[in-house]
Parts: structure tokens; sequence; C-alpha cells
């Protein structure tokens, strides 16, 4: 995941934190004090039981701001209505999660300020459990987690250890840094959910539609501990997939190692070599559009059946084979989708390298991205895009990955036409 080292991406972000009752809540307060050290604006929700802990007073002093937990006051509904504490929100973290909130906001409860804010929401909510090892694995609290993470819900922990019950193994919640550092993962990503069906407008530019995606790199192994892989960071595939979600596509990604989160609404395939990218995404079809974001390995080795070991004879020669062409191989394939997309990260003579790209790939769209040293495209956050058609070139102004993916999927609706698939 990125390193919490990377402070700006918490810099002027709103979090509602959603504290349950829990002995971790100490660990809630630390997250709120690392939190505003990077600038972060934390609105604080306690519940009941978060009280019996530690008071709404030691939440307010570090967060500097109210602490909200009454459903029913009147002063706070006129300040602030609930439905707008939730909105305003760029995420929602429930940290500690104990069994009994995991259990309400997966049965759609809404009996408290908490949980009313978390049915409300039209955002993904992070959840840091934090339980005894037998209530977490108990499998109605299994239940319910699989019901949160199939409505879009996000996890961070629990971690495995000392429990302050005397008991060993999964449960500890997450401690503050990691939490901070899923934050951000999250926010990174964009924490809006796709509207739901009946929100949709219209139905969504690509509704009945379905759209498959690779993205990330691909691991190709040299023995069982070693493999080749580039420093591609899955941002702008996952990116795309959201957003075509989000226009009400069905979405396959097919998503090689990554340290991202799966985009909601999307159905996610993960993957390792490029072989492995290939048979998934021929599973995956037939579909209407095919956007290949993944920086597949172009070659792989003979992998060795054990670690191979250093020995007098001095460094072992790597015979690479090439990996099959999944873009190629698509675009020609007699499930061909209607609309074929490439990507195209090149060093030199970026434009030049696309249109031949677009030729020799049978594609209808190549994405150019420079990705000469200083140009920052591999793993940074905004990318300067330059759409390759035979129509021609267009230029993007440098943006980021989001709105990049945002653009395309609208530009991808636009050329599939307005007739809807049955
Ligand atoms: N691609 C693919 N399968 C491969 C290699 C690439 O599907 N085995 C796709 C990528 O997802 C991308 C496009 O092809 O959409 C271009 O990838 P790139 O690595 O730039 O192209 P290559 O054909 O590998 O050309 P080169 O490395 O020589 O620039």
């Amino acid at each position: 995941m990125a390193g919490v080292g990377h402070a700006r991406s918490l810099e002027a972000k709103r979090i509602l934190l959603i504290v349950g009752g829990g002995i971790a809540v100490y660990k809630s307060l630390e997250l709120v004090r690392r939190l505003r050290e990077r600038g972060t604006v934390v609105r604080v929700v306690m519940t009941a039981a978060a009280k019996e802990f530690v008071t709404p007073l030691a939440f307010v002093s570090l967060a500097n701001e109210k602490v909200y937990d009454d459903l029913f006051s009147a002063t706070d509904e006129q300040e602030m209505g609930h439905i707008e504490l939730s909105r305003e929100a760029d995420l929602i973290v429930v940290a500690p999660a104990t069994a009994h909130l995991l259990a309400r906001a997966a049965r759609g409860l809404c009996d408290d300020l908490a949980t009313t804010l978390l049915l409300a929401t039209d955002k993904r909510v992070l959840y840091a459990p934090a339980m005894n090892v037998r209530m977490w694995l108990h499998p109605a609290t299994q239940r319910n987690v699989a019901t949160l993470h199939g409505d879009g819900a996000w996890f961070v922990g629990p971690n495995i250890g000392d429990m302050a019950c005397g008991e060993y193994g999964p449960g500890r919640m997450s401690e503050p840094l990691e939490i901070a550092e899923a934050i951000e993962t999250a926010l990174m990503q964009g924490a809006r959910l796709p509207p739901p069906d009946g929100l949709m407008p219209q139905g969504g530019a690509l509704k009945g539609r379905h759209v498959v995606v690779t993205s990330g790199p691909t691991h190709e192994p040299i023995d069982p501990v070693r493999y080749i892989a580039n420093r591609s960071s899955g941002r702008q595939g996952h990116a795309i997939a959201a957003a075509a979600a989000r226009a009400g596509a069905r979405v396959t990604l097919i998503s090689g190692p990554v340290a991202l989160f799966d985009p909601p609404g999307c159905e996610v395939v993960h993957i390792e070599s490029a072989r492995d990218m290939m048979t998934a995404v021929e599973a995956a079809l037939p579909a209407d559009i095919f956007i290949a974001a993944a920086a597949v390995a172009d070659w792989r080795a003979a992998p060795a059946a054990e670690k191979i070991k250093k020995d007098q004879s001095g460094a072992p020669a790597l015979s690479l084979i090439e990996n099959p062409d999944i873009l190629a191989s698509v675009s020609r394939g007699s499930k061909r989708p209607r609309l074929v997309v490439g990507f195209a990260a090149e060093t030199t003579d970026l434009i030049r390298h696309a249109q031949e790209k677009l030729v020799r790939k049978g594609c209808d769209l190549i994405v150019a991205n420079d990705v000469s040293e200083g140009a920052g495209v591999f793993g940074g956050a905004t990318n300067e895009a330059h759409l390759v058609s035979p129509a021609g070139v267009e230029d993007w102004p440098r943006l980021r990955k989001e709105d990049v993916a945002a653009r395309l999927i609208a530009r991808l609706a636009e050329m599939i036409g307005d007739e809807r698939a049955p």
C-alpha cells in the first residue's frame, strides 16, 4: 500500500470517524492525532458503547471538532443534519468496528447516529474490526463481513496477536499508522460508491454494457521466490474500472499484483502472470469494450522448480520466452469487443510508437503516456494522456488518473453510441 510518507494526499481531506465500543478505542485516539498531523479534518461520531471506554472530551481535544453521538439532538440536527454529516465526508472510517456494529451495519439497522450515517452514506466505508478472536471467527461475524464486503466496504485488519482478554489470534485492531495508510489508499482510489440502479441517470451511459479491463503489472516467476515485474501501480486501470462501474457497466477487472483495494461495483479477478491474465480475459469475454491498461511483462522465464542457488559457475543466464500479446489477440480474435482500447507507455517518440501500436494491435484507440524520467507516470497520481485513433491525435492536459478515467469512459460511451445492449 502507499506509504503514509505521502502525507499530502491526506491533507484537507474530511474523514468521518465512527468509534465503536471496544478497548481498541485508545488506538482511535492515536489515529485522530496521526490524521490531524497530516492536515486531515476528522469528525468523530461515538456509539453509546464507545463512551463507556472514553469520554467524548478526549476526541474533542484531539480532533479539535465537535463530537457527535445523538441521532435525536435538535441542536446537532439544526447545525448539521445527519445526512450532511455523512455526505460531506470524503471517507467514512469505522474504528474500532465491533462485532455488534458490523452486525448492525450488515443488517442495515439504523437505531443510533453511527448506524444511520452508515446507511445514509454514498461513500465506501473502511472498517477496522476489533474484537475477541472467537467473536471474529464466529460464522455470524464472518457472514456480516462478507455481506459488507459485497456491499462495497473495505476492511483493514484485524491483525493477529495477543488480545486484551488474554487470548491469542485474529481480532486485534490494526495499528493507527496501518489504518492511516489504508485511508490514504482508499482516498487515492476514490471512495464514492456507484449510484444504486434506481439513481443512475438514465440508467448510466454504459448501462447494459460489459467492460473488461486489465490493470497493474504481471509477475513472471524465475523460481519459487523470484519474479520479473515492472513498476506499474495499477492506479490508472483500477480508476478506469471504477469509472466504468459508475457509468452503469458490468465490469470485469483483471488485475495483476497491486497494493490497491478492489474498486467498487466490479467483479475482480486477481492473477499473477501474463498467461494467467490471458486466460482470465478469454474467460471474461464476450464484452462490449476491452481496455488493456495493464503493463504486461513482455517476456517470461522458464521457471526453475527449486530456488536457484549461487554456485561457482557465476550468475545464471535467464533465457526468456515471449508472452502472448493479450491486446492483439483480443482485438484479432473471434470474440472481438466493439471497442478495443490499448495503452502505450513510451519513453521516446510517443505518438509515432502509439500510432504504430494502434495498427499493429488492431485497436480503436490508444491512450499514450510519456513515461520518460521526470514524466512520473508509473505509480504517480496524474497522467498526461494523448488519445491516438485512426481519426488523429487528441492531447489531454495533465489530469488526475481518476479524471483521465472518467473522461475516457465518457468518450467510449459516446463512441459506442446510444443504442443499448439487450
Ligand atoms: N499488452 C498486452 N499483452 C502483452 C503486452 C502488452 O495486452 N503481452 C498491451 C498493454 O496492456 C497495452 C498495450 O498492449 O495496452 C501496449 O503495451 P506496451 O508494453 O507498450 O506494448 P508492447 O507491445 O509490449 O511494445 P513495446 O514494449 O515494444 O513498446
